[in-house]
């Protein structure tokens, strides 16, 4: 059988790896696909540059939309990024009838289900396991390995830039920005990181996973995003000593009045596998009725470890093309018209456990003050730790750990605590998950 013919979008870093992986392992790549998969078309904008990387293998062009009018192209690999011309060709290549692999987790969060319906529309499949944590398997694990189950929560280290912040922020005690400038010299981070840094990437993810796991459609902005450019050195130190560890959680979770969606900085307990996972490296928790809890650990980004990811779909589509659409595994794990429009909490509801950073002055009654308001507002307290006053010193900081609570009802008594004349700066709190 002639090899399936394939046309490139992008040759930037994801790119060329994967031109460089398809051709390095092709043989090994066809025996598995039971066909040969040949990128013969490749459009970027810089055409000396894509020349040089992959010389006469294949027709280099600047415009994709001569990839989308040739005939013999059965499926385009979208590897621009962005909601511009990604979106508009993405569009243009289903209409034209061409099966799309992408990475481009941004494009589907956001704009994933005007594609997928028009992908049903015509009969072409959407594959993306690229777009949420690079190299890890995830969409295929959690759209077909654990399609037997309940899928209760997900909770994932899925921004490889963040991750790194984090552990070098609690390895070498530096703050945000000297930790983020580290990120950018080593490449981690972008020049802007904004998207990394804010939580919008790994909102973008948790939004495709949430769908998956739930059969809902993709709803990005429901989703609650928080980054960690507030996070102060002095809470991952706390943290430490309490038992914890802090890291940026995509997080998901099945509720009864509806689903929780949110990206925000998590204290997890130490001794959690998860927790352990340092510098730009991935993992993703799946807790699920069945099969129990399950990890899901590697790289989330660069070249090859996404490419491994991007070429897993073209052997899925390849071996699919043939197959009766109404036969194939559904975009969204779930048959398009089983999706429930179930809610998304906004984040008032969602409930989670907190840990708590007042800055208070060191005198009698203070802390009374402060476990009377949390016991009025509901709120349970697990564990407090006041730090041991300097001679002379007349304030101190007070950590509180409490129990799990609505978010509602943690705002109402964070402001009754912040106006208490004795708490003396802005209370820091952070969300906790045990993850057990
Ligand atoms: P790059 O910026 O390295 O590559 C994008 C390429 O697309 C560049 O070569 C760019 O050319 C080219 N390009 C821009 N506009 C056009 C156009 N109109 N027509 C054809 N080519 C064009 O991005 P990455 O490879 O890092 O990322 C690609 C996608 O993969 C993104 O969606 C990203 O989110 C996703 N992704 C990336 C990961 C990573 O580790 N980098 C990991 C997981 C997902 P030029 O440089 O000349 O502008
Ligand atoms: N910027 C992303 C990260 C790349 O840092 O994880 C992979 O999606």
């Amino acid at each position: 059988m002639e090899p399936i013919q394939v046309g490139l979008f992008g040759i930037g870093t994801v790119g060329n790896g994967t031109f460089q992986v398809l051709a390095r392992n092709q043989e090994e790549i066809r025996r598995r696909a039971g066909r040969g998969i040949e990128i013969t078309m490749v459009a970027d904008l810089d055409v000396e540059r894509a020349k040089a990387l992959v010389g006469d293998r294949a027709k280099v062009v600047s415009d994709a939309r001569e990839i989308i009018a040739n005939p013999d192209i059965d499926i385009v690999v979208e590897l621009i990024g962005g909601y511009g011309i990604a979106r508009a060709l993405v569009m243009e290549a289903i209409a034209a009838g061409k099966h799309v692999v992408t990475a481009n987790k941004a494009l589907l969060a956001v704009h994933g289900g005007e594609i997928f319906a028009a992908a049903r529309d015509k009969g072409v499949m959407v594959a993306f396991e690229a777009a949420v944590a690079g190299g890890i398997p995830i969409i295929k694990a959690l759209r077909e390995g654990l399609t037997a189950n309940r899928i209760e929560w997900i909770a994932g280290i899925i921004n490889g830039t963040t991750n790194f912040i984090l552990s070098e922020m609690r390895d070498k005690g530096l703050d945000f920005a000297e930790a983020l400038q580290d990120a950018q010299r080593l490449g981690y981070a972008e020049a802007d990181p904004t998207f990394d840094i804010e939580g919008v990437d790994a909102a973008h993810k948790a939004t495709l996973m949430s769908a998956i796991a739930f059969g809902i459609p993709v709803q990005f902005d429901k989703a609650h995003v928080e980054g960690i450019t507030g996070l102060q050195a002095v809470d991952i130190r706390y943290a430490e000593q309490l038992g914890y560890r802090i890291k940026l959680l995509g997080i998901t979770r099945r509720r009864a009045a509806g689903i929780e969606l949110r990206v925000h900085p998590t204290l997890v307990p130490a001794k959690r596998l998860i927790a352990n996972v340092e510098g730009a490296m991935n993992a993703v928790m799946v807790q699920a009725d069945a099969v129990g809890t399950t990890l899901y650990y590697g790289k989330g980004a660069g070249s090859e470890p996404t490419a491994s990811a991007v070429i897993a779909d073209l052997v899925d589509i390849t071996r699919l093309q043939t197959a009766d659409p109404s036969s194939r595994v559904p975009h969204l794990a779930f048959q398009p018209d089983e999706l429930h429009a179930t809610a998304v909490l906004p984040i008032s509801e969602v409930i989670t456990a907190f840990y708590l950073r007042l800055q208070v002055a060191d005198e009698k009654g203070v802390l009374a003050n402060i476990t009377r308001i949390l016991a009025d507002c509901d709120i349970s307290i697990d564990a407090v730790l006041q730090r041991e006053s300097a001679e002379g010193e007349c304030q101190t900081d007070l950590i509180i750990l409490t129990h799990e609570t609505a978010e509602g009802s943690m705002r109402g008594a964070l402001a009754s605590m912040q106006a208490l004349p004795t708490v003396l700066a802005p209370i820091v709190s952070i969300r906790k998950e045990e993850l057990a």
